[in-house]
């Protein structure tokens, strides 16, 4: 895997490409089937190490996984979820842990949740407070806010929770505590929805009333069924900036996810001018999905409201990378969140992008960068963080003195093939 790069021969991204499965989807699918009453088959389940991480703490926790040519088939254990006998390790995947927690708190059995040291270092009250307050038992370590978490699940009682930050980890995590005795969630701005329609394709009833509260009342448990992953719109966004970056490119990104509540990158890139078509599939599936084609264009700074934020929350690192190429400013704001994802992302982004010799100056909850003509060469350090390696190695491949790149083994996260898939487009 290539850690440095000198003086790129900059080449267009041409031709087709499939990005793996949506990673948030992935992960709600195997938990889905794995509450679920009956057998589950997933295709296009991601194949990134979060993913897996989840698959194979829930093999730990008796659900049987058998590899298809068609795809994954997915048999929970008869009765619920049964107890393991080792501490459950979430590596770097902070959706693993946040969804674990709330399923776990409410399934007979004690569990212990761990993982790397960055997963560790990152906020779990925000799960364990509002569990507690369903009668969960939850601790963490020291101030019961960072991993290894012991959960001793049971019987949880209904509770409303109005939430502070616009999570879909929280809130997912709510509603699978929720599922057997009902549960009220309410945010202040709408995170992605996928573990609420995939809830609903599997049977059970998830309302959301006018006063925006999402309601599980009665409960149940969901039925096994056909989950289709899309492609991820999270990787595809690498290719979305390359492509607009680099003269002459026009690539195809085939059958990816486009959940309105996940695709504010696509909104922020055509508001900077970039040349994106978007050709919906009308299949009526569970999440819509579609061919995107994207050409190469001019970029100019813009403003990144939080609403577009929120819904780009993962594509941010790389929209900063469209921004440092861009002609004028981009501000970002609404965005604190960032801080505490697997690395400090304004905080790393920002030393990265003053690399390639650019201003950029951060904000508590944003940036704002004055684009330009990044020099380079720049040394920049993905510092673990699998969604920072891909941001620059697209940066490097245009940067004109090149880009040392430290930490590429963390695009193992999410997108494994990444650099094969690059280098695969940018062959021709
Ligand atoms: C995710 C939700 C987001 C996102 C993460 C995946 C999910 O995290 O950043 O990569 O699958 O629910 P938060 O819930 O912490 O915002």
């Amino acid at each position: 895997m290539p850690e440095a790069c000198s003086s790129p021969t900059v080449r267009p991204l041409l031709g087709e490409l499939r990005v793996p499965g949506d990673k948030s989807i992935s992960h709600r699918a195997l938990l889905v089937a794995a509450l679920a009453r009956g057998s589950s088959h997933i295709v296009g389940l991601a194949d990134g190490t979060d993913v897996r991480n989840t698959r194979r703490i829930l093999e730990q926790l008796g659900v049987d996984f058998s590899d298809r040519s068609d795809g994954l088939l997915v048999t929970p254990p008869e009765g619920g979820l049964t107890e393991a006998s080792t501490v459950l390790d979430c590596g770097n995947s902070g959706t693993t842990m946040r969804l674990l927690c709330g399923a776990l708190a409410a399934e007979e059995g004690s569990a212990v949740l761990t993982g790397d040291a960055s997963l560790r270092a990152r906020p779990m009250d925000r799960v364990i407070k509002p569990l507690r307050t369903m009668g969960a038992t939850l601790d963490g370590r020291s101030d019961a806010s960072r991993a290894p978490l012991f959960i001793r699940g049971g019987r949880l009682r209904m509770a409303q929770h109005d939430l502070e930050v616009a999570s879909a980890q929280v809130k997912s995590a709510l509603l699978f505590a929720g599922l057997r005795n009902g549960v009220a969630v309410r945010e202040p701005a709408p995170s992605r929805d996928h573990t609420e329609r995939m809830l609903r394709a599997a049977g059970i009833q998830v309302r959301r009333d006018p006063q925006g509260w999402l309601l599980i009342v009665g409960g149940g448990q969901p039925h096994g069924r056909d989950w289709h992953v899309p492609g991820d719109l999270s990787s595809a966004a690498f290719f979305l900036v390359a492509a607009s970056l680099v003269p002459g490119s026009d690539l195809t990104l085939r059958n990816v996810g486009i959940n309105p509540t996940r695709s504010g990158c696509i909104d922020v890139l055509l508001r900077m001018g970039a040349n994106i078509e978007v050709q919906p599939k009308m299949d009526g599936g569970v999440e819509p999905r579609a061919d995107i084609r994207v050409k190469h264009a001019p970029l100019k700074g813009v403003e990144i409201p939080p609403e577009l934020a929120l819904q780009g929350l993962d594509e941010l690192p790389v929209l900063a990378i469209a921004a440092a190429f861009a002609e004028g400013t981009t501000h970002l704001s609404g965005a604190a969140e960032l801080r505490v994802k697997e690395s400090d992302r304004i905080a790393r982004v920002i030393e990265g992008v003053r690399a390639l010799g650019l201003e950029a100056v951060g904000h508590a909850d944003g940036w704002t960068i004055e684009g330009g003509r990044p020099t380079g060469p720049a040394r920049v350090n993905a510092a673990g963080d699998h969604r920072l390696a891909m941001a620059f190695a697209v940066a490097r491949l245009i940067t004109p003195g090149g880009v040392h790149l430290n930490g590429v083994n963390a695009v193992h996260s999410s997108y494994p093939r990444f650099f094969r898939d690059l280098a695969s487009v940018t062959a021709a």
